[in-house]
């Protein structure tokens, strides 16, 4: 599998701040049991990755502009490319020791998204989707999953909670889905679940409240691995949408459609 010079400047950024949070995390584990608990700890683990993030490309690419989940907006000189950021998703399964989290990078043009690497280090595994060049994990092709039935279909989601989200509205979403589907998983890493969707272990998956950082690069890994990637009401102008639906053709369509039964 060929990649472009900039996929290979995400990947090694992605990669180098992966392997700092690797490290990070295994302190987080033993930090578990003290007194004080792993929180500062892990803001720092967080802000450090985004700096190793930040000054790979901005090495490679100083003129670009950057949206950062941490640091916020960087503008750059060149007006025409974004990088949005998030150097740690799964935050919180991170500070509780549970290696699902990633990190997450992608590349806008002129408002498109372009290219997207998101990497587990505690799996080793690392997706990587360029437009019109297919998605990989690690260095195998991914297809989004064949099957065309909600009851045969595993969902992910996200659980709104303490302080986030709507969670009456999010009950009756759920009352739609979770009578209809044959499994609802909860994984805790928006980037990671869009990498699911892409790898076809989870059939679709949806969300309310997202921001750029979390889903940038999971939409154009669905979207590359065939899938489908829109808003609540069909719309493709997904990244600053904050709702998102993604899955295959049918599994997608049959999401947006029991998401807005009638209660
Ligand atoms: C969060 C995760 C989580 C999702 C939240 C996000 P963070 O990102 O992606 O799965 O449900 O909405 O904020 O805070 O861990 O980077
Ligand atoms: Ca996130
Ligand atoms: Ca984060």
């Amino acid at each position: 599998m060929a990649r472009s010079a900039i996929l290979n400047v995400m990947v090694q950024a992605a990669m180098k701040a992966g392997r700092s949070l690797a490290r990070d995390f295994g302190e987080v584990q033993n930090l578990q049991v003290s007194l004080k608990g792993p929180g500062d700890y892990v803001s720092q683990a967080d802000k450090k990755a985004e700096e190793i993030i930040y000054s790979e490309l901005k090495r490679a690419r100083p003129d670009y502009s950057f949206l950062m989940e941490e640091s916020g907006a960087v503008d750059g000189t060149d007006g025409q490319h974004r990088w949005l950021v998030d150097p740690l998703d799964g935050t919180t399964n991170f500070l509780h020791g549970i290696p699902m989290f990633a990190v997450s990078i992608a590349l806008e043009r002129q408002g498109q998204i372009v290219a997207g690497v998101i990497f587990n280090p505690a799996m080793d595994e690392l997706y990587t989707a360029e437009r019109g060049g297919g998605a990989f994990l690690n260095d195998r092709r991914l297809r989004v999953s064949g099957r065309t039935k909600l009851v045969d279909s595993i969902i992910g989601t996200g659980v709104p909670h303490l302080g986030r989200g709507d969670h009456g509205n999010y009950l009756l979403q759920l009352r739609n889905i979770m009578g209809e589907v044959s499994g609802v998983r909860r994984m805790g890493a928006a980037a990671l679940d869009l990498a699911y969707v892409a790898a076809g272990r989870f059939d679709g998956f949806w969300e309310d409240g997202l921001n750029p950082w979390d889903i940038g690069a999971g939409i154009i890994m669905v979207r590359e691995a065939g899938g489908y990637v829109t808003d609540l009401n069909g719309g493709q102008d997904v990244v600053e949408s904050k709702a998102i639906v993604a899955g295959n053709e049918a599994v997608q369509k049959a999401l947006i459609k029991a998401l807005k039964k009638p209660v």
